[in-house]
């Protein structure tokens, strides 16, 4: 039997508050603030440059804007969600009202690729302008200190990268107002760092370097034109991946029914802005061809602006900015696994919560473990392919659920409603598939063995240790 969690259940368990609950604790402007920690990162600030040099030149702005309508139309759907069920747990919570356990199931493991593995790929991101970092102070590390064994000779593990991850989850334990201060902070630096980098770099750019704004495709499919556009905006995807995770901390807001879709739409709308004018600027300070294969391509042509005393500071903001991505990734992780263990889908282990800093402290613990593990071993691509395909397929069940909820739910108040259904999840749906489509048999191989991990783990524990199974086999 296909069993669906009544939405009165879900919004009577998010109103419960006391021991062994989260703390409301987030406003609106946190959560803006947080989803704009998820966002703004390793996208903008590396995949810009590969965008430009090896698929759509100064047009990158113009693959931006692609990725950013499929967002949006994936974002709309998630808003009316979070704003109707208010609960911690993201699309997981979604889908068990709307689609039954075994999809929500499906899409909480999905889950773990876009937030756990998000977190390692970022971790990663981060340690490479670390490295960066103590070059410039005249520090090396070792190669086995500050690469994975995959990734060629001499490499060992990414140190760097299980260091920060597990720095952040040993504050995650702390309290997830102690998280939100600090990465309101992050999120300032970030921004600002983008805002001086599109301030400060907007007199120095050369015309010659936007002409042709679209250049011509080479004849291979995916190298500049139009076909360009859309493989720059395959892997901008990238930059996009986050906001969707204000959506998790729905049971932590002070006032989720109007703080949901303004922190989704909001963090959205704000970054799209500041990506169209920052990968502008940072076409037209040196010619795109100069980006291939470079991993900082904003301290690269930030360089010709002449304030080199900049430089510095510059690389310490990226690692600012993607310290918050990290933090906001693995507590969405925490918070979707909390769900399903008080679910009953998962052990008791995830959904214990610390007596003093309420906080789901062992599922912080096992995550990171866990997404260590992929830091420290996996090579960035591998993960970054992973994360992607992860997050559009659970963006394209949230689609699909908020069309189920219009029929089979239609009365239920709405305090936020996507437009033209079904016009929109079914756009959100077209644009998913093809970003999908854009991304390597690797990916999708590694995507099937993880879900039919997940189908076995669900029919030897989840089904039969199901809360709601149990309470209706009873009744
Ligand atoms: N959007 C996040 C980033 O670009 C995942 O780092």
């Amino acid at each position: 039997m296909n069993l669906k969690k009544p939405i009165d259940v879900l919004v009577a368990e998010s109103a419960e508050s006391g021991e062994g609950t989260l703390k409301r604790t987030l406003s609106n402007r946190s959560l803006v603030a947080l989803g704009i920690g998820a966002i703004i990162g390793a996208g903008l600030f590396s995949l810009t440059g590969i965008a430009a040099a090896e698929h759509a030149g100064p047009a990158v702005t113009l693959s931006f804007v692609l990725a950013a309508v499929g967002c949006a139309f994936a974002g709309l759907c998630y808003a009316e969600f979070a704003s109707m069920i208010p609960v911690a747990g993201s699309a997981y919570t979604y889908s068990y009202a709307t689609m039954g356990e075994f999809m929500a199931w499906i899409i909480g493991w999905d889950l773990v690729l876009e937030y756990a593995l998000g977190a390692a790929t970022v971790g990663v991101s981060w340690s490479g302008y670390f490295n960066k970092l103590l070059h410039e102070f005249g520090l090396e590390l070792p190669t086995y200190l500050s690469r994975t064994f995959a990734e060629g000779e001499g490499g060992g593990i990414n140190l760097p990268a299980v260091i920060i991850v597990s720095l952040l989850s040993l504050l995650l334990m702390r309290g997830t107002k102690e998280s939100a201060s600090l990465n309101n902070f992050l999120v300032v630096v970030k921004v600002a760092v983008v805002l001086l980098f599109i301030g400060l770099g907007w007199k120095f750019i050369n015309p010659a370097y936007h002409t042709p704004y679209i250049p011509e495709n080479t004849g291979v499919r995916g190298q500049f034109g139009i076909s360009g556009i859309a493989s720059g905006a395959a892997l901008v995807f990238f930059a996009f991946i986050g906001f969707d995770a204000v959506s998790t901390a729905a049971q932590e807001a002070k006032n989720p029914q109007k703080g949901m879709p303004i922190g989704i739409l909001g963090s959205l709308a704000v970054c799209t802005v500041l990506y169209v004018l920052f990968a502008h600027v940072m076409t037209g300070l040196v010619p795109f061809e100069i980006f291939k294969g470079d991993a900082s391509p904003a301290a690269t042509a930030f360089k010709v602006t002449g304030y080199s005393w900049l430089q510095m500071g510059l690389i310490i903001a990226i690692l600012a900015g993607y310290t918050s991505v990290i933090l906001v990734m693995l507590m969405g992780q925490s918070r979707v696994f909390y769900t399903m263990s008080k679910d009953g889908l998962l052990p008791k282990f995830f959904g214990s919560i610390h007596a003093k800093y309420r906080t789901p402290y062992k599922t912080n613990l096992f995550f990171m473990v866990f997404v260590s593990l992929f830091a420290g071993f996996v090579p960035v691509t591998d993960l970054g392919h992973m994360v992607s395909i992860g997050t559009l397929l659970a963006f394209s069940l949230v689609c699909i659920g908020v069309m189920i909820l219009r029929k089979t739910d239609p009365d239920r108040p709405r305090p936020f409603r996507t437009p033209l259904v079904p016009l929109v999840p079914i756009l959100g749906i077209i644009v998913c598939v093809y970003l999908m489509a854009a991304l390597p048999i690797e990916a999708w191989i590694r995507l099937t063995i993880w879900m039919a991990l997940g189908v076995a783990i669900y029919f030897f524990y989840g089904k039969g240790n199901s809360v709601l199974g149990r309470k209706n086999k009873q009744g």
